[in-house]
């Protein structure tokens, strides 16, 4: 279908690129459907040169298109969108915006209902056709909607989620980019440190963490199943990863300003909600608990002591279970009752009548 479609990218910079480059290596889309918009518009004269049609001109660009994808940053998209605005075609045009923290509803305000809108946050591995691209829209169109996912499929794999959940995917799939980059980084300077040069340093780490990536991917498994594969006892592997924890590794991800989140009170109005691990975490201290770096060792086998509940009504009182997070639950909320504990810590499972569904935390892991 999107190899029929007339694409203008208006606001071609690192995303926007990314994004063309990733549909130009697509067989299906030929270079002369596309167009491609900035200001400075010399910067774009490698896609001139591969046919795409280059123009400073946004209102000529969406004239001939059909799927416009705005990659202007959050504080210019509202300033493009007015001018565009008297000139969109609610029987032509599908709106895509990559701008972060501006809802379908800011657009919608300028651009008016009709109009199908969307929003996309991609990341730019697109321009390896290997982006993460989560999808949100305003209408129910399939069709509309079929050929947004066709756009970000051709630069990648694709989910549709909901809008509240935009902003935990710019952290977990946009900024994730950045925070996976960091970690490869720093697996060199170990390499380096360790005995290798720059490049052969290099070449082991990225393609670790691509096998890292793909085992999780093609067998579809839990990290700590690939894990407890490589950590024999009093190995390196263990002690490597309780030497990461020790350090804060996952807290430092868990406690980032910009953490994954959800609003769980709001979760808890339609259903019962299982928190696991980080979920349990989370809930915590949403409600106001106290969620620190732990300081015994939580990772691996653990002996579960549970409280009869209906969570645990079929589990025996002392179970093994599978402990693996460097930050623990130090202090629950009053409107939580501790349901579990290990010989490490006193709050391995927790319950909070809330109305109208409970919520269950547990923070091994059941999977
Ligand atoms: N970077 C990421 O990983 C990422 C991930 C997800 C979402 N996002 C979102 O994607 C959007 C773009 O981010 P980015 O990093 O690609 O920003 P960027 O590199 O600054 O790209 C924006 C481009 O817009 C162009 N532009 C500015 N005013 C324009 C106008 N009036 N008409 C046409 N083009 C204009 C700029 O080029 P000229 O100055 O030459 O016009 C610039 O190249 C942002 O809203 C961001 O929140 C980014």
């Amino acid at each position: 279908m999107i190899n029929d479609y007339k694409i203008a990218v208006i606001g071609c910079g690192n995303l926007g690129l990314s994004i063309v480059h990733g549909l130009l290596a697509d067989k299906n889309v030929k270079a002369e459907n596309i167009t491609a918009t900035r200001r400075n518009v010399q910067a774009l004269k490698h896609l001139a040169d591969a046919g795409v049609t280059t123009t400073s001109d946004n209102l000529e660009a969406i004239k001939s298109a059909e799927l416009i994808v705005l990659g202007l940053k959050p504080y210019k998209i509202m300033d493009v969108l007015k001018d565009l605005a008297p000139h969109f075609d609610s029987s032509k045009h599908i709106l895509v915006s990559l701008a972060t923290g501006v809802h379908i509803a800011d657009i919608q305000r300028i651009v008016g209902e009709d109009i199908p809108v969307y929003r996309a946050m991609p990341n730019t591995a697109a321009d390896v056709e290997t982006s993460m691209t989560c999808v949100c829209g305003n209408k129910d169109s399939a069709r509309d909607l079929q050929v947004v996912l066709d756009c970000f499929s051709a630069v990648g794999d694709t989910i549709v989620i909901d809008e509240s959940l935009m902003d935990s995917a710019t952290v977990l799939g946009a900024c994730g980019i950045a925070y996976v980059l960091r970690f490869i980084r720093a697996m060199i300077q170990g390499g380096i440190e360790i005995g290798f040069d720059a490049k052969t340093a290099s070449h082991i780490a990225t393609q670790t963490v691509k096998g890292a990536a793909e085992l999780l991917i093609q067998r579809n498994q839990h990290p700590e199943y690939e894990i407890d594969k490589v950590t024999t006892p009093r190995g390196c592997t263990i002690a490597g990863l309780n030497e990461m924890e020790h350090n804060g590794f996952s807290s430092a991800l868990i406690k980032d300003e910009g953490h994954p989140t959800v609003d769980i009170k709001a979760l808890l109005q339609q259903y019962p909600v299982l928190g696991i691990c980080y979920g349990a975490q989370l809930a915590c201290h949403q409600y106001g608990g106290v969620v620190a770096a732990s300081d015994k060792r939580e990772y691996g086998r653990a002996g579960l002591h549970v409280t009869r509940d209906d969570l645990f009504h079929s589990v025996e009182e002392a179970s093994q279970v599978w402990m693996s997070h460097g930050d623990t639950i130090k202090n629950i909320p009053d409107e939580m009752t501790i349901i579990a504990h290990t010989d490490n810590i006193p709050v391995a499972a927790y319950k909070m009548n809330s109305e109208p569904h409970p919520f269950y935390g547990i923070q091994f892991h059941p999977e």
